[in-house]
C-alpha cells in the first residue's frame, strides 16, 4: 500500500487504538434540513474536538466549516435522489476526484444498494470512484444503505460488506445486526456501524458497545449524536465505548455526568 493511502488511513481510524469515532453529518444530501442539522456549524463545531473524523458533503464542507478546522474529512460523493422518490438511494457519483482532492479529503464515501433492481449502477459507479481514488491514494467507504423492504440480518449485511470490500472498498460502514461477528468475520477489511434512527441513548450506546465487542472498529455515527438531549455529552459516551472500551452502563454514566457541559 502506498504513503498516501496508508497515512490517510490512519487519520480515519485512529492508529493508537485501531478505532474510529466517525461522526457523519452528511444527511442533507437526501434529507435537506434535517432536525438538528439546520444550522449545521452550530452543531457541528462544538462535537469536533471529540470527533476522529467528519463525514459530510462537500457543499457543507464549504458553507458551514471553516478551513482552520483539524479534522480529517470523509467526503461523501455519491447522491441523486431524495426521500420523496421511492427509488431511496439510487444513488451515482456526484462529486469528482479532482474536487475531493481540492478539498484535502482524507476518504470518499459512497453508497451500494446491493439487492435493489438498480444495484448494478451503484455498484459500477462505486468501482469507477474506487478506481479514480485509488489512483490518488484515497480510501473509499462503502456505506451498504439498506432498501425500506429489506430484510436487515448478518446474512444480508454480510453479502453486501463482503460484496463491497472485493469491490475493493477500504472500510465499510454497515447497520449493526444481531450476529454481527459473522458480519465482520466474513469481511476482509474494517468495519464501522452506521447509527441509524435516533434511540434513547442508553440503547444507541448499547449497540456501539455490542458493534465494537463484535470486532467493529468503531461507528460512523450521525443522528444518535446530533439528535441526542446533548449533542456533546452523546459523542463523549460514544468515544468511551469506541476507544476506551466503556460498558454502555459505564458510558450512559459519562453521559450524564457530561450532560449541560463541563
Ligand atoms: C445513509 C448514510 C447517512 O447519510 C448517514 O451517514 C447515516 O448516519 P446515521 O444513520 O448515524 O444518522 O450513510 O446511508
Amino acid at each position: 500500500m502506498d504513503w498516501g493511502m496508508k497515512n490517510r488511513l490512519n487519520k480515519i481510524i485512529k492508529p493508537d487504538t485501531g478505532r474510529t469515532v466517525m461522526l457523519a453529518v452528511d444527511h442533507g444530501y437526501f434529507m435537506g434540513p434535517t432536525t438538528g442539522l439546520e444550522q449545521l456549524d452550530k452543531m457541528v463545531l462544538p462535537l469536533l474536538p471529540y470527533a476522529d473524523t467528519l463525514m459530510l458533503t462537500r457543499g457543507a464542507l464549504r458553507y458551514y466549516i471553516p478551513p482552520e478546522t483539524d479534522v480529517p474529512i470523509v467526503l461523501r460523493v455519491s447522491g441523486g435522489t431524495s426521500i420523496l422518490n421511492e427509488n431511496l438511494l439510487h444513488e451515482g457519483i456526484v462529486a469528482s476526484m479532482e474536487d475531493a482532492i481540492r478539498l484535502n479529503v482524507a476518504g470518499v464515501a459512497f453508497s451500494i444498494l446491493v439487492g435493489a433492481e438498480f444495484e448494478r449502477d451503484t455498484i459500477l459507479a462505486f468501482t469507477e470512484i474506487i478506481d479514480e481514488a485509488m489512483t490518488f491514494g484515497i480510501p473509499t467507504i462503502a456505506v451498504t444503505a439498506v432498501g425500506k423492504d429489506m430484510v436487515r440480518d448478518a446474512r444480508y449485511m454480510s453479502l453486501a460488506s463482503r460484496m463491497a470490500a472485493e469491490l475493493g472498498a477500504s472500510i465499510v460502514k454497515t447497520y449493526y445486526v444481531e450476529g454481527f461477528e459473522k458480519v465482520v468475520d466474513t469481511c476482509p477489511v474494517p468495519i464501522v456501524i452506521a447509527g441509524g434512527k435516533k434511540q434513547p441513548e442508553p440503547d444507541a450506546l448499547e449497540m456501539a458497545f455490542n458493534a465494537i465487542q463484535a470486532g467493529a472498529i468503531g461507528v460512523d455515527m450521525g443522528r444518535n449524536i446530533f439528535q441526542s438531549e446533548d449533542p456533546v455529552a452523546m459523542i463523549q459516551a460514544v468515544k468511551a465505548v469506541v476507544h476506551q472500551d466503556f460498558s454502555p452502563d459505564e458510558a450512559y454514566d459519562l453521559f450524564k455526568e457530561k450532560m449541560g457541559g463541563e
